[in-house]
């Protein structure tokens, strides 16, 4: 989550439905449950970010909708938060004149209880559909430690091409330094695509 900006001058992608799933916008109501996972060892196991304070997680969250880049959500199942998705316009490198707002990153979390039931597939899957069918955007890129096997296996089944593998370039605290993947897709490959990888529809 970047928090930063002057609103969403792309419109919000959000609220879409999937399934059991609503992916939306994230209200104070939310904060609370978000805040009681984020910081869960199990979830911080493979992040960067291993710890985030309660009122920056409160700050950021609500920051969202008046963000310029920052198209992040929560993902609800039976009115309960089970996941969140972060989908931030962060552009890369090039000579003067780049276009910028172009390119995203995104990423995922889910409630630990709601692991291992398709949901973080769900949620890569909405973040693409919203990266580039309703943002217009041009690239989005995600990256994971590679011991992280079922978020490698996340942005495999989105359709994601691996375009770096990154030998011990990251430092994690227990296994000390850890190989990082980076999977990317571009519009066009978004386009072409008829089928999940697994076989489901689009
Ligand atoms: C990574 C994460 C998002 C996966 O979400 P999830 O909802 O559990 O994933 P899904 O149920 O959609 O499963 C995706 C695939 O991973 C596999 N998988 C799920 N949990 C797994 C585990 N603990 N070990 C190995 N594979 C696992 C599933 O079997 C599935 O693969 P398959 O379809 O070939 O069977 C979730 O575990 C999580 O939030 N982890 C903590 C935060 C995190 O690491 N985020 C990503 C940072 S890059």
């Amino acid at each position: 989550m970047t928090g930063a900006g002057s609103a969403h001058n792309l419109g919000s992608p959000w609220p879409v439905g999937m399934g059991s799933l609503l992916f939306r916008e994230a209200t104070e109501a939310d904060i609370e449950v978000l805040q009681s996972f984020r910081n869960d060892p199990d979830v911080n196991r493979f992040m960067v970010r291993t710890h985030v304070e309660p009122d920056d997680l409160r700050r950021e969250w609500l920051a969202v909708p008046d963000s310029a880049t920052d198209y992040s959500c929560v993902v609800e199942r039976d009115g309960q938060v089970v996941a969140m998705g972060f989908l931030d316009i962060v552009d890369g490198s090039g000579q003067p004149g780049r276009p910028a707002g172009t390119d995203s990153l995104i990423g995922y979390i889910v409630r630990p209880g709601a692991a291992g039931q398709g949901v973080g597939s769900a949620t890569a899957r909405a973040l693409l559909q919203a990266a580039f069918d309703r943002l217009g955007l041009r690239r989005v890129t995600a990256a994971a430690n590679l011991d992280n096997v079922a978020s490698v296996r996340v942005l495999e089944q989105a359709g994601m091409r691996r375009e770096r593998h990154a030998v011990k370039a990251l430092w994690h605290r227990e296994l000390g330094w850890v190989d990082e993947v980076e999977y990317a897709m571009l519009d066009e490959e978004w386009a072409a695509r008829t089928s999940w990888p697994d076989g489901n529809a689009t």
